[in-house]
């Protein structure tokens, strides 16, 4: 095996970063850990954040860019049993995917679901790992219960909403666009708002007979903080993975006394692997089989070979996309 390889190199980090492949020494597995030798990775709007300066990885994860991969494993560390050379497999990752080899650990690893394609199966841990947590652990989702998803063309959208209609829950979703709204609808959201036309709020109350949905999963924030007060029901729950629309807000906290409300957020990157292994697990038991079953599909809006992880990033920035975007080592 070669002792280097190509990597994605951030070259000028900072609003006008250029992302450029360079020759870099290959990583080796720890004592837990595998090498993988990466068939495709996926693009993350974390990603523009870490190459723009405005995101750092956590200690100790790699400085390359890339939060999730698929490929076949092609070295084992220490001490690790149960997973062979040449297994096919998908990965959370810290930091190291946008590369032609990484380094994953064994509590992030999953296997490639029946039916999937290998190089689309790197579509699916960042978004499934972060979408079970926020709506199962933080939100506590139960059954029954109706979900708004914002954002919901996006990568984690489109894996949300498949999730929640999956398992029987009324989906809304807000978007941009006609287009992505409609794709919204066929992902299985009753009701797809565009946000630039409509007032979610309304929109909500109405599809919901004045009382609300019962969860929110939000990655815009900012003035969506009170709105989305608004559009829950009473004892409901406000989980929030992003705040693209302001960190800051003026905000009506009467809301929440009156309804009883919730107001979360998390981040995945920096938890321990033993908090993502219960991830993990979960995924593997009540996930993985729908995906299997061909009842959640990545959604992937373009593969392009890594050399082209400039392009990836304009394509992401642009906001154009309707699901993932991959890169192809
Ligand atoms: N906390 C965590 O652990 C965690 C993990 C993964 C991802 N995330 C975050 O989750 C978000 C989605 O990630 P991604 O990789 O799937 O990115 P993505 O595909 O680029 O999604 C961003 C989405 O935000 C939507 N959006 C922006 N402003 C909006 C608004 N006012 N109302 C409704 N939607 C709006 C965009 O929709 P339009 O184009 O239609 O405006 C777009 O679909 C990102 O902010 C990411 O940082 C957080």
């Amino acid at each position: 095996m070669p002792e280097t390889m190509t990597a994605i190199r951030i070259e000028n980090p900072g609003p006008d970063y250029r992302l450029l492949p360079a020759t870099v020494a290959r990583p080796a597995p720890g004592p837990g850990e595998v090498l993988i030798k990466v068939a495709a990775a996926g693009v993350n709007r974390a990603d523009i954040a870490q190459a723009r300066g405005v995101y750092p990885p956590p200690p100790g994860a790699p400085a390359t860019l890339g939060l999730e991969i698929a490929g076949s494993i092609a070295a084992l560390g220490d001490g690790v049993t149960g997973h062979h050379i040449g297994e096919q497999v998908c990965a959370l990752l810290t930091g190291g995917g946008y590369a032609e080899y990484c380094v994953a650990a064994l509590e992030c690893l999953l296997p490639i679901p029946k039916g999937v394609p290998l190089i689309e199966a790197a579509a699916l841990p960042e978004v499934h790992f972060t979408v079970w947590t926020n709506l199962m652990d933080a939100a506590r989702l139960k059954p029954g219960e109706s979900v708004l998803i914002h954002g919901g063309s996006s990568g984690i959208g489109t894996a949300a909403i498949q999730l929640c209609a999956a398992l029987g829950h009324t989906v809304f979703a807000t978007a941009g666009s006609a287009e992505k709204c409609r794709a919204c609808e066929e992902l299985g959201a009753a009701r797809a708002i565009n946000y630039r036309e409509e007032d979610f709020v309304e929109a909500v109350k109405s599809a919901t007979g004045g009382k609300g949905v019962n969860v929110i999963l939000d990655m815009v924030g900012g003035d969506y903080i009170e709105k989305n007060f608004r559009a829950l029901a009473v004892g409901g729950r406000l989980v929030n993975i992003a705040f693209q629309g302001g960190m800051k807000a003026e905000v009506n906290f009467g809301l929440m006394l009156m309804k009883r409300l919730s107001f979360l957020a998390t981040t995945l990157r920096g938890r321990p692997n033993a908090e993502k292994a219960l991830i993990r697990d979960a995924l593997a038991k009540t996930v993985w089989p729908l995906i299997g079953a061909g009842r959640i599909k990545p959604v992937i809006d373009r593969i392009l070979p890594l050399s082209q992880a400039q392009d990836a990033h304009a394509r992401m920035t642009g906001s154009g996309h309707i699901g993932k975007i991959l890169l192809t080592a």
